[in-house]
């Protein structure tokens, strides 16, 4: 039986519950993380954890729990959803004030919610083939790069792709493409590994870092670049997405267009199984 994680208490997913008052729920404001875990283990929780602190900075909530806390309640949500693969979700939101009101209250615990899912094995057919994408506008607000349950542009551009017969929306921004809905992006573009670099209206992905660095290790010429343009990413011989729990996808379709061969590239063959030793070592 799923397990979840409310306020304090462990409990049947199908019971877990919070007020109708919960500012997460009345005005998105709240932030989540997704953990990817393998084989019981989380896979870069400190990481993880730190960001979702950064978060609740972002939006002037306070940390309900020390590092060691949330360690120690992630292992124990884990546990009782007996380890494996899954992703552990965890959402913190303002609380439950006494009234609806814009205004932010000042004396609100955290509503703290915590459950996982399981990450099976990626579809053979996206590893053989890959997945299609669609350049999208980019209408989200300013400050993605806070992980806010704000995600209703997120979801409308990932609606939008899937219209199309594709999987994930890439955003367009001032003519700069950004990341996708649920993802970052790559591109090799003359043999050399681009994506955006950070700024306020991207998410610094776990898995972004990850593949970051596998490349400095690998010896992979990279570059985090300011401007990566539409037209730059159509000339592009690979495209990826990286997230969480895609760990890292090849983009071989890109507004109906085959990118590169049409198929997954070596860069990404090599990348994906460097990824995956690193988030079972
Ligand atoms: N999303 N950019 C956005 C907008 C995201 O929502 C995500 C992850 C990423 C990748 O970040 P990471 O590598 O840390 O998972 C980038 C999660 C998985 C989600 O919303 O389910």
């Amino acid at each position: 039986m799923a397990i979840a994680y409310v306020n304090g208490d462990f409990l049947p997913l199908d019971e877990a519950r919070i007020s109708v008052l919960d500012r997460g729920f009345l005005f998105s404001d709240s932030v989540y993380e997704v953990i990817p875990v393998y084989a019981g283990h989380c896979f870069r929780l400190a990481e993880h954890l730190q960001r979702l602190d950064d978060s609740l900075a972002g939006l002037r909530i306070s940390n309900p729990h020390a590092l060691s806390a949330w360690t120690e309640l992630v292992a124990a949500l884990i546990d009782a959803n007996d380890g494996g693969d899954l992703s552990v979700y965890i959402q913190v939101t303002r609380g439950a004030p006494p009234r609806r009101d814009h205004r932010l209250p000042s004396d609100v615990a955290p509503t703290v919610v915590a459950f996982c899912q399981s990450r099976g094995e990626p579809d053979a057919a996206v590893m053989r083939d890959g997945i299609g994408a669609i350049t999208h506008v980019d209408t989200r607000w300013h400050y993605c790069s806070i992980k806010s349950t704000s995600l209703l542009a997120n979801v409308m551009a990932a609606d939008a792709a899937r219209a199309e017969g594709a999987t994930e929306a890439l955003l367009v921004r001032d003519g700069a493409v950004l990341e996708g809905t649920s993802s970052n992006v790559f591109a090799v573009i003359d043999d050399r590994l681009i994506t955006p670099a950070l700024r306020e209206t991207i998410l610094p992905g776990i898995t972004r870092a990850a593949v970051l660095e596998i490349a400095t290790r690998e010896g992979i010429g990279h570059q985090e670049i300011d401007t990566l343009t539409p037209a730059a990413l159509a000339g592009a011989s690979e495209i990826w997405i990286t997230s969480s729990t895609r760990e890292v996808f090849a983009v071989t379709r890109l507004d109906g267009k085959p990118v590169g061969a049409g198929r997954p590239g070596p860069l990404w063959t090599r990348m994906r199984s460097c990824l995956q030793a690193m988030a079972h070592e």
